[in-house]
């Protein structure tokens, strides 16, 4: 079997980083050779974008430019990681991929970008690479933003350049995922994510299993 690129999407606080360390220990123990990775900043120089991203104020640049420095990170990290470890037989687990781009970029923004300008970021940056699998967390901003708040008080740098803008956004981004879901529902698995942390573990394994035959 060909090792799979497995992605996890979600809006904030939908609790992506818990799941992937409890898959990544479901993996270790069924002896899986595989790496996990995030996007923004899964390499040495995503890092510096990432920061470029995710501080600041919201209104720093518009989402034209957000959508090229994000496919900038993506192109990095495809050429620089995922693609190497593919080729040598790894697993890859990304905190996040392409769907982002879309769910945030476009979506949470009410569509003022193109949707056929993103396809062909996509088409420059990942060619027609796609991931094998994607778990979309799916969970009432409110809820999600909550949690993120909550984790970012302990944090010293402040990640919430996103978390600042206005509820509404963060609900077209909610109905971002759920629409690139049902154009896509082979890829694409929805879960709840206001549940507890076993339960959405146990589903996501029970995909697994049956995608992959583990
Ligand atoms: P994270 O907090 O899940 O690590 O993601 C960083 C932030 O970047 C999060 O608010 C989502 C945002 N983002 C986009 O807006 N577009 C993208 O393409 C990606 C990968 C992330």
């Amino acid at each position: 079997m060909k090792a799979p690129f497995i992605t996890f999407e979600g809006g904030e606080g939908s609790g992506k980083s818990t799941q992937i360390k409890l898959l990544s220990n479901y993996l270790k123990e069924k002896g899986v050779d595989f790496i996990t990775t995030k996007e923004p900043g899964g390499t040495e120089l995503g890092v510096e974008l990432r920061r470029l991203l995710v501080e600041g104020s919201a209104d720093k640049m518009d989402a034209n430019a957000e959508a090229l420095l994000f496919f900038a990170d993506r192109r990095i990290h495809m050429t620089q990681k995922v693609w190497p470890a593919l080729k040598e037989g790894k697993w890859v687990i990304s905190d996040r991929f392409a769907d982002s781009t879309v769910a945030y970029q476009y979506y949470a923004y009410n569509q003022r970008l193109s949707i056929e300008d993103i396809d062909m970021l996509y088409g420059f940056a990942v060619g027609d690479f796609k991931p094998d699998l994607t778990f979309i967390l799916d969970i009432d901003p409110k809820i999600g933003l909550e949690r993120s708040f909550k984790k970012a008080e302990t944090m010293t740098v402040k990640e919430t350049r996103n978390e600042n803008r206005l509820l509404q956004w963060h609900q077209n981004l909610r109905q971002g995922y759920l629409e690139i879901a049902k154009k896509e529902p082979q890829r694409c698995v929805v879960l709840n994510a206001d549940t507890d942390v076993q339960t959405l573990h146990d589903k996501i394994v029970k995909v697994i299993e049956e995608r992959f035959g583990l």
